[in-house]
C-alpha cells in the first residue's frame, strides 16, 4: 500500500481502499481528545486518542466490535490511571513502551550529531572553577512535581544531606535561576541559555515520577546530549538506553542516599574518574557501544525533522489507517505499560511515599473498572 507522510495534522496517508483524515485535532481541547476519526466513506471506522489529554468522559459509551482505537500516548503513565490496566481497550498504540507499534522511547533525540559533540559542553577542568568561582553545587535537580509514586523528593533530600545540590523547581527549591532565564525551569525563557547554565553542572538527578520499562524522561536525554552526568532511578531497563555502559549512576546500585553521595563525590573529584562518564562525548571512533542505539540514531527518517511529535503522530496515524483498512486483528498487549508499583530505590528513605501509592492503585484499580462496565459493546 502507498503511503504519503505529508507529516502535516491534516493530511491524507493511504490512497485506496480508506480514505484517513484526521478531523478537528487542533481545534479545541475537547475535540483534541478524540484526536482524529478515520473515515471510510461516512462510516466511522475507529478513533485515535490523544492519552495525555484523555479522561474516562471522553470514552464513547458504545463500541462496534469492528471498531479500531489507537491511543498515542506520550506523557507520564502516572497521569491517567486507568490505563494501567486498560490498555488492552486499544487496538494500536504509539508510547513510551518498545512493545507499542510506534515507540517513542527514543523520540527526543534527533540524531547521533547531537549525542555525540561536544559543542554545548564544559570540559572537567571549567566544571570544577564554575564549582568554586560562581559557587555551583555539582549536582542539579530540576523537577517541579513532588509528591510522586517513587518518594522522588524523599530521596533527594537524604542525598542532600551528605553532598550539595543547586535545586531550582518547585520541589524542594533552594536558590533561584540565575535571571537570563525565566523564574519557571520547566519553560525557560531562552532554551540556549538554559542549555548552557544545566552544562555548567558536573551532574543532574532524574529520578522519574513512576517506574516503567521504557518509560525514561526526556530530562535523561538532554542531560547526555549536554555532557552531564545523570544520576539516574525509574526504567527498571534503562541499561538498555545508555550509550555505554557507564554513561549514567544509576541510584538502585547503591544501598543507601549516603553511599551514592560519596560515590559522586569521589567521581565529581577526580578527572579520569568523571570523564569515563562522558565516553559518548569524548572518544572519536565508536564513541557509542550499544549496538541498537547506534541503529536507532542512523535511522535517516529521525535526523532533520522540524516537529518530531507531529510527524510522530502522523506516522502512527497512517499505520493505523493501513493495519485497519487491511482488516487487521489485534489489541494492544498488557505488557504495554509493565509498571512497578510500588518501587522505591533501596534504602528505605522514601517510605513515606507508600500512602500515596496505595491510593493511587486503588484509583487505578476503580478507574479500570467503571471503563469495563462504562463501554458496551454492540454489533
Ligand atoms: C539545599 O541547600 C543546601 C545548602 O546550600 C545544600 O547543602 C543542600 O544540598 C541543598 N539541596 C537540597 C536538595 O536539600
Ligand atoms: C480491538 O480491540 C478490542 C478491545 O480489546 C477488541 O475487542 C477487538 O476485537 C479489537 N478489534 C480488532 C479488529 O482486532
Ligand atoms: C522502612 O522504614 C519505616 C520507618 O522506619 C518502617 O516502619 C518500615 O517497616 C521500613 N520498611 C522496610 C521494608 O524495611
Amino acid at each position: 500500500m502507498l503511503l504519503l507522510l505529508l507529516g502535516s495534522p491534516r493530511h491524507f496517508c493511504s490512497i485506496v481502499p480508506v480514505i484517513c483524515g484526521a478531523m478537528g485535532r487542533y481545534r479545541n481541547n475537547k475535540l483534541l481528545i478524540v484526536a482524529a476519526v478515520f473515515v471510510l466513506a461516512l462510516w466511522i471506522y475507529g478513533y485515535l486518542f490523544d492519552g495525555a489529554k484523555i479522561t474516562l468522559n471522553d470514552l464513547p459509551k458504545t463500541r462496534k466490535y469492528d471498531e479500531y482505537w489507537a491511543l498515542y500516548y506520550d506523557s507520564s503513565p502516572n497521569d491517567v490511571p486507568f490505563l494501567l490496566q486498560s490498555i488492552h481497550l486499544f487496538n494500536f498504540t504509539s508510547s513510551f513502551s518498545r512493545y507499542s507499534d510506534i515507540p517513542l522511547t527514543l523520540q527526543p533525540f534527533t540524531s547521533l550529531e547531537e549525542l555525540i559533540n561536544y559543542k554545548l559542553m564544559y570540559t572537567y577542568g571549567q566544571k570544577s572553577a564554575f564549582q568554586k568561582n560562581i559557587k555551583l553545587a555539582p549536582i542539579l535537580y530540576l523537577q517541579s512535581h513532588c509528591n510522586t509514586l517513587t518518594g522522588r523528593e524523599l530521596y533527594v533530600q537524604q542525598l542532600g544531606r551528605h553532598i550539595a545540590i543547586d535545586s531550582y523547581g518547585a520541589c524542594l527549591k533552594n536558590k533561584s535561576l540565575p535571571g537570563n532565564i525565566a523564574d519557571d525551569a520547566t519553560n525557560p525563557r531562552d532554551i540556549r541559555n538554559f542549555y548552557d547554565f544545566v552544562s555548567k553542572y558536573k551532574f543532574m538527578i532524574v529520578y522519574e515520577d513512576v517506574v516503567c520499562e521504557d518509560y525514561i524522561s526526556s530530562k535523561f536525554w538532554k542531560s547526555l546530549t549536554l555532557g552531564v552526568v545523570p544520576i539516574y532511578f525509574g526504567a527498571t531497563n534503562i541499561r538498555n538506553y545508555l550509550p555505554n555502559p557507564g554513561s549514567a549512576i544509576l541510584v538502585e546500585d547503591f544501598a543507601k542516599p549516603a553511599d551514592l553521595a560519596q560515590f559522586i563525590q569521589k567521581v565529581s573529584n577526580s578527572e579520569e574518574s568523571y570523564t569515563s562518564f562522558l565516553l559518548h562525548k569524548t572518544v572519536d571512533f565508536y564513541p557509542i557501544t550499544n549496538q541498537p542505539l547506534v541503529d536507532y540514531l542512523f535511522r535517516q527518517d529521525i535526523q532533520y525533522v522540524e516537529n518530531r511529535k507531529a510527524r510522530t503522530i502522523a506516522e502512527f496515524e497512517c499505520y493505523v489507517c493501513a493495519q485497519s483498512s487491511a482488516g487487521l486483528q489485534k489489541q494492544s498487549a498488557e505488557r504495554e505499560f509493565t509498571c512497578k508499583l510500588p518501587h522505591f530505590p533501596p534504602g528505605n528513605v522514601t517510605h513515606k511515599a507508600m500512602p500515596r501509592v496505595q491510593s493511587f492503585i486503588e484509583q487505578v484499580r476503580a478507574e479500570a473498572a467503571e471503563v469495563e462496565k462504562m463501554i458496551e459493546f454492540i454489533g
